[in-house]
Formats: structure tokens, C-alpha cells, sequence
């Protein structure tokens, strides 16, 4: 295992190498046969590793492919293992591959600065149009990447939170930010949906934080997009356009059309009545309960 990780480590120091440029890769000392595997930023130069994107854009390289399937053994299905695992190498904010069960690689942003989260939806810039329709929030869209937007994908959330039935359950972790830059959260320490014939049914429960439990009537709701249907007229439209566990009220919806602080924005949180209409960043983000 250990012999293999660091094959994995040397392979990703040779991928980032190829990222940059620097084909020439073969002097990299071989890690392998210490006793514990101890590769460090300074020893990879990995300094400037551009946060995993090179990686993930490679991935589909010989080289990236090959990463990948030397450290398949690891079982790492979430950020937080990732972080935790126990090679010690430099785990920077960025898109890692995860293996939360035995169907192919996952590809998710990890925030490693608060403890390995998997980001499972972020708003910072209105760049992406959320206005998408049930295959689109099936597989995700956007760009993951720390300053853009995007949805990871009901079918990985849903890959995520089932995975392993017999550990904690999963927490949901709900940021958001003002135009005045105020923060507050929401958490709910237990989180999963349910897989796609099941219209990624909603199961969350156990609130707190303080920006209010504005998700308190959606458990149990089905997940639905505007173009799924019309429903719901007691709603004003930009509540109802994205997609999201809708139902007869009005409470919440982050995946709303994104317009901050112009008196109109569909990204809605009324437990926090103060923000109405100037929620200016999301995010949405899972861990197991420890
Ligand atoms: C709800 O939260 C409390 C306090 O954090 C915890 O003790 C309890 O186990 C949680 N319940 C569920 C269903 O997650
Ligand atoms: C959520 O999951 C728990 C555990 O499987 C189950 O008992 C509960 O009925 C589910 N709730 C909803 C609303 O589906």
C-alpha cells in the first residue's frame, strides 16, 4: 500500500511536470522503498502545484490515468479522507478524485483549509446561469474551481451521501455572504438524497447556525427544475428558477437567478431576512458527522 501511494505521489509530481512543461521528469527520486512515506512540498517542488486543476485537466493523460489507478487502493471517498489520509504530501484547496464507491472517479473541489469539506455547490460571480434543467443538475455544470460557480451534480451527491450506509452520516454545511460581506451559516447534521428514480428525494434534519433553518419544510421533497414544471404559483418566478427540492412555500432556494444587491435576486434564505435580495456568495458543502 505504502509502496504504491508513493508510486502515486511521484506519478502526480510527474503529471504536474508534464502540466508545465517540463517532459524531462525522470530524475525524480524514487520513494518508494522508505519505510514510511514521507514526501514533502519542498521535495516535489509542488509549491506552485496549480491547486489540482492541471491534474484534473489531465486526467484523462496517460499519466493522470495512471495516478489514479495506483491509488484506486485507497478508498478515499471524500475530501475529508483525502485530507486525512495518511500519505503525507502538500493537500491544497482543489479538485481532487474520489472513489466514494467502486463506479468511476469523482471529481469534486475540496476546501482542505476548514477540514476536508466536498463542495457540493458554490455562487460567487453570477457567471453561471443556474437556470438549467433536470440532466443538467443531474450531472453538474459549471466550473470547479475556488472562484466560479457551479453544481456538482444531483447523481454525485447522491453517489456521496450513499456510499458507505454504515458510517456517520453526512453534514451539510450552508456559507453565505451579504454584498456587506455579513456571513452566516446553516448546518444540518444529517444530509443525503436519494438516487435519481426516486426524483433525488431530500432527507436533511437537525439544524444549526444563525442564519436560520430556512430548509425546515423541504424534508422529504422531491428535487425539481423550472422546466420540470409549473407549479407552485404562491412563489414569485425567480424563486421557482433553478432547480431545487421545491414545494408550496418559498423558504429557500440557493441554485435562484443571481442578481445581489439590484432589489431582485433568486437566491433566497428568508430565515435571514436582513440579506433578502443581496445574498452575494454561496456555498454548499458536505463532511461526515465526527
Ligand atoms: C442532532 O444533533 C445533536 C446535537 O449535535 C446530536 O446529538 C444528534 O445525534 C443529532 N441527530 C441526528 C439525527 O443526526
Ligand atoms: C431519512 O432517512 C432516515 C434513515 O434512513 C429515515 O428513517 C427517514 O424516514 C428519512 N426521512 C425522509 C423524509 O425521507
Amino acid at each position: 500500500m505504502k509502496m504504491r501511494c508513493s508510486r502515486w505521489i511521484k506519478n502526480i509530481a510527474l503529471t504536474w511536470l508534464l502540466c508545465n512543461g517540463l517532459v524531462e521528469a525522470g530524475s525524480q527520486e524514487d520513494q518508494g522503498s522508505t519505510e514510511k512515506t514521507e514526501v514533502r512540498k519542498r521535495d516535489l517542488g509542488l509549491g506552485v502545484f496549480p491547486r489540482g486543476d492541471c491534474l484534473f485537466r489531465h486526467s484523462t493523460s496517460v499519466l493522470g490515468l495512471f495516478a489514479r489507478l495506483l491509488c484506486s487502493d485507497e478508498g478515499k471517498g471524500d475530501c475529508e479522507e483525502v485530507l486525512k489520509s495518511p500519505v503525507e504530501t502538500y493537500k491544497p484547496n482543489g479538485v481532487y478524485d474520489l472513489r466514494p464507491d467502486s463506479n468511476a472517479a469523482l471529481f469534486a473541489l475540496c476546501d482542505m483549509d476548514e477540514g476536508g469539506w466536498t463542495i457540493i455547490q458554490q455562487r460567487v460571480n453570477g457567471k453561471t446561469d443556474f437556470s438549467s434543467d433536470w440532466e443538467d443538475y443531474k450531472l453538474g455544470f459549471g466550473e470547479m474551481n475556488e472562484n466560479e460557480d457551479f453544481w456538482l451534480g444531483n447523481e454525485n451527491i447522491w453517489r456521496l451521501t450513499n456510499a458507505v450506509t454504515t458510517r456517520e452520516p453526512y453534514t451539510l454545511r450552508i456559507e453565505l455572504t451579504s454584498v456587506g460581506k455579513e456571513k452566516r451559516f446553516a448546518e444540518y447534521s444529517y444530509f443525503r438524497i436519494e438516487n435519481e428514480a426516486n426524483k433525488y428525494r431530500l432527507n436533511i434534519s437537525n439544524y444549526s447556525g444563525n442564519a436560520g433553518d430556512a430548509m425546515h419544510t423541504y424534508n422529504g421533497m422531491d428535487f425539481s427544475t423550472n422546466y420540470d414544471h409549473g407549479l407552485f404559483d404562491s412563489c414569485s418566478a425567480s424563486y421557482r428558477s433553478g432547480g431545487w427540492w421545491f414545494n408550496q412555500y418559498c423558504h429557500a432556494n440557493l441554485n435562484g437567478v443571481y442578481k445581489p444587491g439590484t432589489g431582485y435576486n433568486g437566491i433566497v434564505w428568508d430565515t435571514w431576512p436582513e440579506a433578502m435580495d443581496t445574498i452575494s456568495e454561496v456555498r454548499m458543502m458536505i463532511r461526515r458527522k465526527d
